[in-house]
């Protein structure tokens, strides 16, 4: 695929957004760059955009002359989404960071995309309402909602697919699409708005997100317990959830990603598979749940809950399991983290954690698994010295032998992180034929592949 010349539609576009278009190296260089492993893919450009019109006038001069675009939040992506794999124009939405309406008898928001996680909590605080999708980083929701993004809590309250319940897109054309609706069900055709949610940006921009909010629970408690063996912890986990109790966030990390979160989190947690619990509901609702877990708990190898009942305890607690990226990167400084995401039937779990441990203890690389277990999603991290091919190569072949395991098992290549550049190579493995019919949806819609290039449908630059 050849593309036009982005300086011509810079210079196009210069006369409305002036200082708000950016050529300069270290503004390219940002919006260049992710959470991932890969490396940094410069856009020719960086375009900060305040409204929908805007976007159309830059998706507009962007089809006319056939220049890429890219979607740009705040640059969290795990698996180089926002990497400008054919130069052209990073469209910056984080201005477009209004919250435009709450419905509160409805339990729905209306925002825009650049509005963060944290930011719509903050905004809904009097409400008692809350958006719970937590990926740990501070992301936008119109990432999020590209992503397909979930985290800790999406055992309970669901992961962005079943969060948005309408968008406003811009058609790589220009113009202006409504999907969805604001009620709770509709049996009205094709559903649109889970197209666009997890696409990416290769369909479409998304301007306007309405979100489901949930109610701030009366009573929360958290608490971790440490267990004899990982497949203890996978068990507790499939049984809470076949007990009914409406466990919120059930969460595994390894002996190494405990030791690491001691250490950098000054944690004095018991160095063994562990798993953070956290419980939400009324304060008798809640013992109760607590009741029938620790028993479930204890039958499965479970060493005893350590409680965390005050707030600020609860709030350290996730704190460390937030940082254990950063707590494990900090057993080898200086080393980068080759993370990788994949999704099995909970049923399958423990087995493909502990193959993956054991592959991972027979390479020299150094390693952690953590996962949203009531999910059946799981992640293994590697640490790998920048400029070290040897252990790149190690991690690619580790990561993959645990996506080829989670795809034999019936399982998804990515959870949560998506597909971006890094996981590109497993989509005709997992979709077959199905990767054809997102080709032909690509180039309906997108007959130039100026959205997003060389991401899912469009034509792929790297592997
Ligand atoms: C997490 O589980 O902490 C997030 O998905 C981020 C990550 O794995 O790196
Ligand atoms: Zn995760």
């Amino acid at each position: 695929m050849s593309y036009g010349d982005t300086a011509a539609v810079v210079e196009t576009l210069r006369a409305h957004f002036g200082e708000r278009i950016s050529t300069a190296e270290a503004v390219r260089r940002h919006h260049g760059e992710d959470l991932s492993y890969l490396p940094t893919m410069l856009p020719d450009a960086v375009v900060f955009v305040e409204s929908t019109a805007e976007v159309q006038r830059v998706v507009a001069a962007c089809a006319a002359a056939r220049v890429p675009i890219i979607p740009y939040g705040v640059g969290s992506s795990m698996e180089g989404q926002i990497l400008a794999t054919a130069g052209g124009i990073s469209l910056d939405l984080s201005r477009m960071n209004r919250v435009l309406a709450v419905h509160e008898s409805d339990f729905d928001v209306v925002v825009e995309p650049g509005v963060t996680r944290k930011a719509l909590n903050e905004h809904l605080r009097a409400t008692g309402l809350t958006f719970p999708v937590d990926p740990g980083a501070d992301a936008s929701l119109g990432g999020m909602a590209s992503t397909r993004a979930s985290g800790t809590n999406a055992v309970r309250y669901g992961t962005m697919r079943e969060n948005v319940l309408a968008l406003e897109v811009v058609l790589p054309n220009g113009e202006l699409l409504r999907t969805g609706s604001r009620a709770r069900k509709s049996s009205m055709g094709y559903d649109l708005t889970k197209l666009f949610v997890g696409a990416e940006g290769t369909l479409g921009v998304l301007t306007e997100i309405t979100l489901r909010l949930h109610p701030v629970p009366a009573a929360i408690s958290a608490a971790v317990c440490p267990f004899d063996s990982l497949k203890g912890a996978v068990d507790t986990c499939i049984a809470t959830i076949q007990s009914g109790v409406p466990i919120a966030r059930i969460e595994f990390l390894d002996d190494i990603a405990i030791a690491a979160s001691n250490h950098y989190s000054k944690m004095s947690l018991t160095v063994a598979p562990t798993l953070f619990l956290e419980f939400h509901g009324t304060e008798a609702g809640i013992r109760e749940q607590a009741e029938i877990v620790e028993a479930i708990a204890a039958e499965n190898g479970g060493r005893g809950f350590q409680w965390a009942t005050q707030r600020e305890e609860r709030e350290r607690l996730w704190k460390a399991r937030h940082d254990s990226n950063p707590a494990t990167r900090a057993m080898r400084p200086g080393a980068a983290m080759f993370v990788t995401d994949a999704c099995v039937p909970i049923s399958a779990l423990a087995d493909n954690m502990t193959a993956a441990r054991a592959d991972g203890d027979a390479s020299f690389l150094k390693f952690k698994i953590n996962g949203h277990v009531g999910d059946g999603n799981f992640h293994v991290s590697y640490l790998v010295m920048p400029d070290a091919p040897k252990e790149l190569a190690e991690a690619k072949r580790l990561a993959e032998n645990v996506v080829m395991r989670a795809l034999e098992s019936g399982g998804t290549a990515s959870g949560e992180h998506g597909v971006g550049l890094g996981k590109l190579k497993y989509l005709q493995r997992e979709h077959g034929n199905g990767v054809d019919v997102m080709q032909s949806l690509k180039l309906a819609l997108d007959p130039h592949a100026i959205m997003n290039p060389g991401k899912l449908g469009a034509p792929a630059t790297a592997s």
